[in-house]
This record gives C-alpha cells, sequence and structure tokens, in this order.
C-alpha cells in the first residue's frame, strides 16, 4: 500500500462518490415512472442472478435525504448519480411524468442545500422499454429521442447544474447489451451493437449542444469505460490480438469523441456489419467536450485465439483478484489518465468511477473491515497521484460507489458500497473505507483551507 503524494492534489480537486438510477432508486412503479429495459430484462428468467431486479434497490428513491446525510458525513464535493429517462418520459418520448422531474429537482436542491455538487449522468443504461420496442439503440430515432429527453431535463434543471454528463460507458451500453446479450435488452449481434455505438454517441453529440443552451456556465462531457489491454506474450498474433480489442474497446470511442473519426483498422474489421453513419454524424459526435470522464478498475490481459479469430481475455497469473474476477491494477488507472493526456490532449479529466468489490460481511462488532477495498482505493488514488504530478488535468476523482448495489447481472451479490447495506432491512452500514475515505478528504479539504482547520482565535 502507498500513502497517496499529498502534494499531487491541488486545492479545488473534487472528491466524489458515484452511483446510477436503475442500481440504487428502486420505487420502479412509483409516480408514473414507465418500465424500462432493465425492469423487462431482470424480469426474464436466467439472466440475472437470483432473478433479483432493481425493483427496490437501496430504495434510494425515499432515503435520498438519508443518504445525502452520510455523503455529507463523508464531506463529498460532489455526488454523480443519473437521472431515469423512464420517469421522465415513462414513453420514451411524448407525455412528460412532472413528478418524475420532481424528484430530480428534490434531489438537487438537497445535494445544494448539504454543500455537495450534484454531477448528474443523463444515460446510464435504463432506455425506456416503449422505445426498445421500436427498435433501441440501433434505431436513429433513439438517439432523436434522447435529444427530446435531455431537453426536458436540462429545461428544468440546467439552471442549478454545473457539471452533465451526456452517457455512461457507451462500450458497455452497446457491447454488453447488444452484442453479447449480458446487459437489457439482452440482443446478440454484431451488427446491433455497433449500430447502438453509433446512436449512443451521436445522441451524445446531439445533447451536448442541447444543453450547452440550457446551461450556458456548464461543464459537459461524456463518461468512457477505459482498460489497458495488453498481450500476454511478445508473440507477433497476441499483439494483434490486443491491438483489435483495444480497437474495439477503447480506440473505437476515444477517436469517435475525441478525433472525429472511427479508427480505419476497426471500419476495415467490421466491414460486414458497419455502422449506419451518415453525412455529419462525425462531427456531431466529436463536439468539443469540457471534460472526459474515466471508469476504471482494471486491466484486460488477452492472447490471439486461432480457432475463433477474436482476441481471448485470460486470468493474469498470480494476479490479486476482486470479487468481479477483475485484477487488481492501480497502474492501469495511470496508464488511460496518461493516454487522453498524451494522446488525446484532453483540457479535463474526471475518474468518473474506480473502486471494487469484495465479499464483505458485518462483524461480530457490527462493522465492516473492508481492508482490501481500503487498500485499492489508497493504490488506486495514489496512481491518479502520480498521473497529476506528471501534469495531466485531473479535476476530480468519484469512488464506485457511494452504497452497495445492485450490480447489473450479479444482482446484489457484488458490493462495491463504501456503506454497506443490509437488503431484507436496507439499513446503511458505513464501512471501514467509509472512515477511511473520509478522513483523506478532511486532510485533502484542511490542506486547501487551513485556516478553517485550526483552532479558532478569541
Ligand atoms: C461500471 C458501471 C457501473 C457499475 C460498475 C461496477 O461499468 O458503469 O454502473 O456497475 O461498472
Amino acid at each position: 500500500m502507498h500513502a497517496e503524494p499529498l502534494s499531487a492534489f491541488p486545492p479545488d480537486f473534487v472528491w466524489g462518490a458515484a452511483a446510477s438510477a436503475y442500481q440504487i432508486e428502486g420505487a420502479a412503479d412509483e409516480d408514473g415512472r414507465g418500465e424500462s429495459i432493465w425492469d423487462r430484462f431482470c424480469a426474464t428468467p436466467g439472466n440475472v442472478r437470483s432473478a433479483e431486479s432493481g425493483a427496490v434497490a437501496c430504495d434510494f428513491y425515499h432515503r435520498y435525504r438519508d443518504d445525502i446525510g452520510l455523503a455529507r458525513e463523508l464531506g463529498l464535493d460532489a455526488f454523480r448519480f443519473s437521472i431515469a429517462w423512464p420517469r421522465i418520459l415513462p414513453d420514451g418520448r411524448g407525455r412528460v411524468n412532472t413528478a418524475g422531474l420532481d424528484f430530480y429537482d428534490r434531489l438537487v436542491d438537497a445535494l445544494l442545500e448539504a454543500g455537495i455538487r450534484p454531477f448528474p449522468t443523463l444515460y446510464h443504461w435504463d432506455l425506456p422499454q416503449a422505445l426498445e420496442d421500436a427498435g433501441g439503440w440501433p434505431a436513429r430515432a433513439t438517439a432523436e429521442a434522447f435529444v427530446e429527453y435531455v431537453d426536458t431535463v436540462a429545461a428544468r434543471l440546467g439552471d442549478r447544474i454545473a457539471d452533465w454528463t451526456t452517457n455512461n460507458e457507451p462500450f458497455c451500453a452497446s457491447w454488453l447489451g447488444y452484442g453479447w446479450g449480458v446487459h437489457a435488452p439482452g440482443r446478440r449481434s454484431v451488427a446491433d451493437a455497433l449500430a447502438a455505438a453509433h446512436h449512443l454517441l451521436l445522441s451524445h453529440g446531439w445533447a451536448v449542444e442541447v444543453l450547452r443552451r440550457h446551461s450556458p456556465d456548464a461543464e459537459v462531457g461524456i463518461a468512457l469505460d477505459l482498460s489497458p489491454i495488453q498481450p500476454v506474450s511478445d508473440d507477433a498474433a497476441d499483439t494483434e490480438a490486443a491491438r483489435v480489442m483495444d480497437g474495439s474497446h477503447n480506440r473505437w470511442f476515444l477517436d469517435a469523441v475525441l478525433r472525429g473519426e472511427y479508427p480505419p483498422d476497426m471500419l476495415d474489421r467490421f466491414a460486414q456489419v458497419a455502422p449506419p453513419v451518415a453525412d455529419g454524424d462525425l462531427a456531431v459526435i466529436a463536439e468539443p467536450l469540457d471534460f472526459v470522464g474515466v471508469n476504471n478498475y482494471s486491466r484486460w490481459l488477452v492472447r490471439a485465439d486461432p480457432a475463433s479469430g477474436e482476441p481471448l481475455v485470460v486470468r493474469p497469473p498470480e494476479a490479486q483478484l476482486t470479487d468481479m474476477g477483475w485484477e487488481v491494477y492501480p497502474d492501469g488507472l495511470y496508464e488511460v489518465i496518461m493516454r487522453l493526456h498524451g494522446e488525446y490532449a484532453v483540457p479535463k479529466i474526471y475518474v468518473t468511477e474506480n473502486g471494487a468489490a469484495f465479499a464483505d460481511v458485518v462483524m461480530h462488532d457490527g462493522r465492516v473491515h473492508d481492508l482490501e477495498r481500503q487498500a485499492y482505493l489508497e493504490d488506486y488514488i495514489a496512481a491518479t497521484g502520480r498521473a497529476l504530478g506528471e501534469g495531466a488535468p485531473i479535476a476530480g476523482y468519484f469512488v464506485w460507489s457511494l452504497l452497495d448495489n445492485f450490480e447489473w447481472s450479479y444482482g446484489y451479490s457484488k458490493r462495491f458500497g463504501l456503506v454497506y447495506v443490509d437488503y431484507p432491512t436496507l439499513r446503511r452500514i458505513p464501512k471501514d473505507s467509509f472512515s477511511w475515505y473520509r478522513d483523506l478528504i478532511a486532510r485533502r479539504h484542511a490542506v486547501a483551507h487551513p485556516e478553517a482547520a485550526s483552532p479558532a482565535r478569541a
């Protein structure tokens, strides 16, 4: 374990935690919320472990004030949450559900009152089912509907939001949902995945303009899942496998958003299933951004698989793994940040997600001693500090997640929270990592505002 280099973090560095609507809110049938693709996906046997769903989740919809109390106790500068499209437009477009807007209005005000910057994401995977029924993200009309939704949300909240994130992880939303079928809506088609990815990116580009109109002073960005992808050996075939996987996971999205092009080698590879790109789309997608959010957890080691012709992920020997089976690899966060800074010259970077699932238990003393999570966060924050020290423009860091929550197809079996949630009672138990993160933030704030930390003078 390293101590994070204290001096690397500037005084205005944003310390945060993140979550998303479907994973924490619950209240799936309340106040006029429409059905989302995740409600439907969870209801289909075999999709989610133990047939669990986000129907109740952490019940954040009713308990948000208490949870903001926890965020305040942590000393968070910002809270990253997402807005559920089916609460705002239950049918995806058309009819606006005012009760849905009211909820986020109250949430934003409660955060502001607590001195915590609301850091909303507009799409964290809960597409209204009605839009999926009409074609989903492979259809261009879904990106057009997103503009209507963003316009509705920004008209209501835009006066109080300083940081907007359009889409969360378009790679996962497209490939896991439409390519591999392991996330909602559970389709398995490479052509659909590529078309979905294109329309997610297009929806992002269009949304940037809408957000700037409603919130002229706000900063706008996107959250991308970026992981280093490395060959398992120097063998030419393995190196090529890593290049290909980097092409579909990382470069596809980075090149589109930051350079206005899809990587030519990947377009060749996908020639038979090319996405439906209309004239001008890539210019929209590459609309200049104020920041790029990085979601990073691990790295992927790959080797060539002559049988399938596809890169194959291999488990690194002797690696320390989290409960997700993901390797603990703090240098990976440093590497992706330095790539954004060096290769793509991104003006501002947030680590919008980073964290680890471990099999936490409440001990006889009623506490959760999650030392592994603390060590993980400590090392990844140190990696962030190292990138800062080398000039990367990192403005903030968000732990995934504030609370244990619904981890998609893994249901409630994976705990990422700084706060343990006892699902049968919904009781919150701050873990040891909570106290550790609270103290780290307090030390940073003391460096930034020494006068506030010194005893009052008579
Ligand atoms: C990311 C997702 C987030 C959470 C973490 C563990 O890919 O954005 O919702 O599930 O992984």
